[in-house]
């Protein structure tokens, strides 16, 4: 098992209180899986990837566990994780590609950001060329500065940087939501790319295009405020989801793929809780149609077939209700 979170609490620190962002979250991520996480806006996903690599203020780790190849991460202390940043974990976060320094040049950065994890350039120059060739990118890029480069190009080159170490996980955040449709599908692939090359062993890929992830991933998580729904296989999830806000989700999207709905697209009416002050039970209850009062406890992340986890008391009902 690549990737193993348990109960994993985390919470924004504001002036106006404590922002819930992610609470008691526990999921498994296998050797070369590919895991898609999705869910709402705000529903917490850059913060957990983000809490997986650096843990910086006003994020406040409250709890749980993380263990990757059988080792725990100190993830709640960032100077103890540099020694995994990068080499065993790794990011392309949000809005990587504007996140570049504009004034050096891409050769230049990838030798610092080598030497800050005792790397030499020299050591890892052959490979970096070999990915280079392998993503279509010019080895003259490294003499570029990052305004040179399209938006394609800028993420591609953040892709091999990345995973130049071969990381075990690596986690990309929504980092096709920037691009135009073909790029978007050359930059996915890629990705399963470096999977199959061993560059990377496992993946969580977060975005809202659940129509990439039907394209690349072999599980998907959904989230809601601040917990896992349900993550089950990339199938499952799309054509035989056991959570009713997995269900309403896929109903509302334009396009799935290869659903063939005849039905009109439904809007999930309602918005997500604030995290600041959540209710207490499960956090979809009030715009749930199957709400019963039961649904005022917590309902457990509980596996209910092979890999098939889902956080509700009525999944089993689930399937003769119509929604
Ligand atoms: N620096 C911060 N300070 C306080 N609250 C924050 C901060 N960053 C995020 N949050 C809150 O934490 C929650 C989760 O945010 P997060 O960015 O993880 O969501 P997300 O699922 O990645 O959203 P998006 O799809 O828009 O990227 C939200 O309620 C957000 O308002
Ligand atoms: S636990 Fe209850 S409120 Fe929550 S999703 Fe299931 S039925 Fe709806
Ligand atoms: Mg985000």
């Amino acid at each position: 098992m690549s990737l193993q979170v348990e109960n994993l609490t985390v919470y924004y620190q504001t002036l106006r209180g404590n922002v819930q962002a992610l609470e008691n979250t526990t999921f498994n991520i296998a050797d070369g899986e590919i895991m898609g996480l999705a869910g709402e806006s705000g529903c917490g996903k850059t913060t957990l990837g983000q809490s997986l690599i650096y843990l910086n203020p006003p994020m406040k780790y409250m709890g749980g566990r993380v263990t990757l190849n059988d080792h725990e991460l100190p993830i709640a202390d960032t100077k103890k994780m540099d020694d995994f940043r990068f080499k065993e974990i790794s990011v392309i976060p949000q809005y990587a590609m504007n996140a570049m320094n504009p004034t050096c040049k891409i050769g230049k950065m990838t030798a610092e950001l080598l030497e800050s994890k005792k790397v030499s350039f020299k050591e890892v120059k052959a490979e970096l060329d070999r990915r280079l060739d392998l993503v279509r990118m010019s080895r003259d890029v490294l003499n570029m500065y990052p305004i040179e480069l399209s938006g394609g190009m800028k993420q591609r080159m953040v892709m091999v940087l990345s995973t130049l170490l071969n990381p075990s996980l690596l986690i990309a955040d929504e980092m096709t939501s920037a691009l135009d449709v073909s790029s978007q599908k050359a930059v996915s692939e890629m990705l399963v790319e470096f999977r199959n090359r061993g560059f990377v062993k496992s993946l969580m890929v977060i975005t809202h295009d659940i129509s990439i992830l039907y394209q690349i991933a072999n599980t998907i998580m959904i989230m809601y405020a601040g917990q896992p729904a349900e993550k089950a296989s990339t199938d499952e999830i799309i054509h035989a989801p056991h959570h009713p806000y997995t269900k309403m989700l896929i109903s509302a999207l334009p396009r799935v793929g290869i659903i063939q709905s005849k039905k009109r697209l439904t809007s999930i009416p309602g918005t997500p809780p604030l995290l600041l002050d959540p209710p207490g039970g499960c956090r979809f209850r009030e715009r749930c149609p199957l709400a019963i009062d039961k649904c005022q406890e917590v309902p457990p992340f509980i596996e209910i077939d092979n890999g098939h986890y889902v956080a509700c008391w009525r999944q089993r009902n689930f399937t003769n209700l119509s929604l």
